[in-house]
């Protein structure tokens, strides 16, 4: 009952950090959506995670901001259940502002 997932998330902020990383947490997850989990690791384990939430996927129109790849395909973060071993990245589309977090204007270029 208490078994917990591994999540592993990616880590970098370009103004400072030369790589990315990743962590990875321990957490609660069944039943719960990947935002869910998300939130939960900022609020119990590291409030230094960044990543989007707009409209916590709650009514009609879904804002798109929680946009992430797990496992290597894109989700959008308040509608996907999470699983037992994820990594989460950020849209590989996007320019990278902070570890989740991407600027939709700026697609990538190929240098991450
Ligand atoms: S938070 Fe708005 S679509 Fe997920």
């Amino acid at each position: 009952m208490d078994e917990k997932a591994n999540v592993k998330i990616f880590m970098f902020d370009p103004s400072k950090d030369k790589e990315p990383k990743y962590k990875t947490y321990e957490v609660e997850w069944k039943g719960l959506t990947v935002l869910q989990v998300l939130k939960h690791i900022y609020e119990n384990q590291d409030a230094e995670i960044a990543f989007r939430c707009g409209c916590n996927g709650v009514g009609p129109a879904r804002c798109g901001g929680c946009v992430v790849e797990v496992n290597g395909a894109p989700v959008l973060a308040c509608q996907m259940l999470a699983t037992k071993e994820m990594v989460i990245k950020p849209h590989r589309k996007f320019t990278i502002i902070k570890d989740l977090v991407v600027d939709f204007e700026r697609e990538r270029g190929t240098d991450a």
